[in-house]
């Protein structure tokens, strides 16, 4: 059987709704497989645009509906009913019935660990009511939950409860998307925050009474920074009385910012030195943060439409963004985020996938909280700013909240308050927000008499859908160095708007070095022909650290291909130039280990199809161990005196500067490992009191084929503890060889607690396998078949989990004839799956197309 084509929806349909909802109350009879949902919301017709009374519902068993009290018969269908309705306000009630026990999509209300849950972005709402389930209808809503749970939550502020029984009322209009109710037998981990206004706010971080207790001290001073930051920076300040987190386990991504009440993946706010690692800390600290900034971008403004979904999320990222890089290292966070981009971003860019940061249409949006939406829609709010500057950033900033507080808005009424604040006109800047794909800035030099000039040529490929592209407006920032080192022309904001233009720098008495694209100003490709000299030089000389560390990433890409594709032997440049680095003490230590991070058998796979090849995932996986233990050899002076400086005396603490020492004295690990046997190791996996340093020495161990006794005794050690435990499955997937990545997770899946129901579970394992290039490229294809048998599986209990995971396949096209035809057979299949869902549907047609 074939599946029906699914429905695409269109940007270009917008419509308002026919009817405005002035308010809602629910009231919820909780029980597993039979909660009773009873709606009364007050409707008043949209005079500006008359329309049928249509109401989303999904899964959902209407018992009764009326209409100002008279029982009324409604049409209804799989996605909704529609009412003849008054031309007059009415009250609409219904009473529906939905089994949460049995909800494994984690959409809608649904039940994780007894706890109930909910889960409504994008449109999950619709799975508890009926409702027009759309951003743009925003409602202020009121909350009674039955159940006989000590703990009974919604938005809002508490406004009564006894036993078996509470309300909630929240003032603030909000689109149902941010709807949440949470019930469960819960203990609070208690904070307070006095606001800059002096409104006292009650926080409070809920978890399942037990060892979760002790991991919740970090995220609550997480959410205090937060809350703090929010008001120095942007003048923010949260707007109710309390403000709650609730960790939950089954939860399909990071978190969700519910007004008032936030529901977050265990694994992104549960936290303790034993059990997380210091990436850990710093990605829970980000995403509290992410989620209590979206109080204002997102709740307070929200989006008109799902097309607008980057309004919220990459102004949000943008500002966790610069908030991490307050936190510590603002370098070092612009070094791992452009990396970030340059890999997964341009990837998606790239591939079959490929889509505007506000897409033109889409057949499931839950296929559309991508990289490109979230982190290329933050890298355009940056662009943004640097056109403007910071002091008009902050001016429209403030005219944005003033202007749209209360509204669902758009992509241009956010373009509208920096055109207003600065008079700029930035029409050629939407087209950011419209053209897929990464453009590749072409670069060009010349020096006649003391004038150097840089010529820059920029083209985007075409993409899926979108066959020519327009030039863009592109800040590209340039410096520029002397043969000798220093800097003789410090950052310039060159804006190139042409297709091709040329800027020149004067009075110069030799050629310069050109630091092209400092601090990754715009998201580009750059192409220009340069030497590994060169590239040495700026890894040496650049002042600016991301181009520093860029330099050194391009020049061992181009030290890996040779070795991969010529069989040569690794460039000394590349390991003298480490070497420096490494030993200079002024150098941040965050920053040190960043510059030893090597790229990815993907990067790497990428680059060679770029140049017209065809990557052999082995020969890659060779080529990328030979340099790592050539550079251990070559680094085997300074690596011991690093590891040994590097040590943090005292107890853990998860701040930047000790992360920073534990990274790189991890990394001088690594290198030791490749020449001790794993002695230095060893002793630091018994002597570890912190869970970076345990799975650190631990993952050394393995990468040397040693470990297994270690792995054995960490397993025992956290059975108990799911996020442990996933850290456990992931790492042995990502660490077996090549050869038994592929048998290794499946032999995972038959461990008593795999558990497909789980995201974080099925990720640890099927992720990890994504993740392992040269064992899920497996020549026999054995890495395709199982990842597809288990996402056809996968999918019947939860699409978009299935949907998210089928990104695995994304790149099959570089590869081989015969491993594309596996692949081919692998999606095909897939795609035929009797009643394979509309996310995972769309998501392989894209792929196959
Ligand atoms: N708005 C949430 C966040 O960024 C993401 C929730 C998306 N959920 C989904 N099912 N698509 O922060
Ligand atoms: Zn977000």
């Amino acid at each position: 059987m074939t599946n029906a084509a699914p429905q695409t929806i269109y940007l270009k349909d917008y419509r308002p709704f026919g009817y405005h909802i002035d308010a809602v109350h629910l009231t919820f009879k909780l029980a597993p497989t039979a909660t009773r949902v009873i709606a009364r919301m007050q409707v008043r017709p949209n005079a500006d645009y008359p329309g049928a009374f249509f109401l989303h519902g999904q899964e959902l068993t209407l018992i009764w509906a009326k209409i100002d009290g008279v029982p009324v018969t409604p049409d209804v269908t799989a996605e909704g009913l529609t009412c003849d309705a008054p031309d007059a306000p009415f009250v609409w009630e219904a009473e529906v019935e939905i089994s949460p026990d049995t909800n494994t999509a984690l959409e809608g209300l649904y039940t994780s660990n007894g706890m109930y849950c909910t889960q409504c972005e994008a449109e999950g709402f619709r799975k508890i009511t009926y409702y027009p389930d759309r951003p743009d209808v925003m409602s202020v809503f009121t909350v009674r939950i039955e159940g006989d749970f000590p703990v009974l939550l919604s938005n809002g502020n508490p406004v009564g409860q006894d036993e078996g029984w509470a309300e909630w009322h929240d003032p603030w209009p909000k689109p149902a998307y941010l709807f949440a109710l949470v019930a469960g037998d819960l203990v609070n981990h208690p904070g307070t925050f006095t606001t800059k206004s002096g409104k006292d706010v009650e926080l409070n971080i809920w978890v399942r009474p037990g060892p979760d207790e002790a991991k919740c001290a970090f995220g609550m001073e997480a959410l205090k920074r937060s809350m703090t930051w929010d008001e120095n920076v942007y003048g923010r300040e949260y707007d109710l009385d309390i403000f709650n987190i609730v960790a939950v386990d089954d939860f399909n991504m990071g978190a969700m910012e519910n007004k008032g009440l936030n529901v977050f993946n265990s694994s992104c706010v549960l936290a303790s030195p034993e059990t997380s690692t210091d990436a850990n800390f710093e990605r829970i600290d980000a995403i509290i943060a992410h989620e209590y900034f979206h109080n204002w971008t997102g709740n307070r403004i929200t989006c008109r439409d799902w097309f607008q979904l980057c309004l919220k999320e990459g102004l949000t990222v943008f500002r966790d963004q610069q908030y991490t890089g307050d936190q510590g290292s603002h370098a070092v966070k612009r070094i791992e985020d452009a990396s970030l981009m340059r890999s997964a971003q341009f990837q998606e860019d790239a591939g079959p996938l490929a889509h505007p940061v506000r897409p033109a249409s889409f057949v499931e949006i839950n296929n559309f909280y991508t990289i490109t939406v979230y982190e290329k829609g933050a890298e355009l709010i940056g662009m943004l700013k640097r056109l403007v500057g910071d002091a008009a950033y902050a001016q429209a900033l403030d005219l944005y909240f003033e202007r749209h507080d209360g509204d669902a808005a758009t992509i241009e009424d956010w373009l509208a308050v920096f055109e207003d604040v600065t008079g700029r006109d930035l029409g050629q800047f939407k087209r950011w927000y419209e053209q897929a794909g990464t453009p590749r800035v072409a670069v060009s030099d010349d020096f006649t008499n003391g004038t150097y000039s840089l010529t820059l040529r920029q083209h985007t490929r075409p993409t899926p859908g979108q066959p020519d592209k327009a030039p863009l407006v592109i800040p590209f920032a340039v410096g520029l160095i002397a043969p000798s080192g220093a800097e003789v022309v410090p950052t310039q904001l060159l804006e190139l708007t042409e297709e091709e233009q040329t800027f020149t720098f004067g009075g110069l008495s030799e050629k310069p070095v050109p630091s092209l694209l400092r601090d990754f100003s715009a998201p580009v490709i750059l192409e220009r022909d340069t030497t590994n000299a060169e590239r040495a030089f700026l890894m040496a000389n650049d002042t600016d650290p991301y181009n520093r560390w860029q330099a050194g990433d391009a020049l061992a890409s181009a030290v890996l291909m040779d070795m991969i594709t010529e069989d040569a032997a690794p460039d000394a440049a590349y390991l003298d130039g480490l070497a420096a680095i490494l030993r200079d003490d002024s150098l941040d230590p965050a920053f040190r280990a960043v510059m030893l991070d090597l790229p990815s058998e993907d990067e790497l796979a990428r680059d060679i199809a770029e140049t017209g090849g065809v990557p052999d995932p082995m020969a890659i996986y060779h080529g990328l161990e030979a340099l790592r233990v050539a550079r251990a050899q070559h680094l085997q002076d300074i690596s011991p005196r690093i590891y040994a400086d590097m040590q943090v005396a005292g107890p853990y603490s998860p701040d930047a500067k000790s992360a920073g020492k534990r990274r790189l004295a991890n990394s001088a690990l690594s290198m030791i490992t490749r020449l001790d046997g794993g002695v230095a190791a060893a002793r630091q996996f018994e002597a570890a009191d912190n869970m970076t340093n345990k799975i650190s020495a631990l993952a050394q161990l393995m990468n040397i084929g040693k470990g297994e006794a270690q792995s054995a005794a960490f397993r025992a050690d956290w059975k108990a503890d799911r996020l442990v435990t996933d850290k456990w499955f992931g790492l042995t997937v990502a660490r077996a060889a090549p050869e038994d990545a592929v048998g290794t997770a499946a032999r995972l899946t038959d461990e008593p607690d795999f558990d497909m129901g789980n995201p974080n579970r099925f990720r640890s394992v099927f992720g990890a396998l994504a993740n392992h290039h040269a064992g899920f490229h497996d020549a026999s294809g054995a890495g395709y078949r199982l990842m597809g048998d288990w996402l056809g599986k996968l999918d019947a209990k939860n699409p978009q989990a299935a949907a998210r995971m089928s990104t695995a396949f994304e790149t099959w096209r570089r590869y081989d004839p015969d491993r594309q035809a596996i692949v081919r057979e692998v999606l095909e299949a897939l795609a035929g799956q009797d009643g394979l869902s509309r996310d995972t549907s769309e998501m392989v047609g894209r792929m196959l197309a």
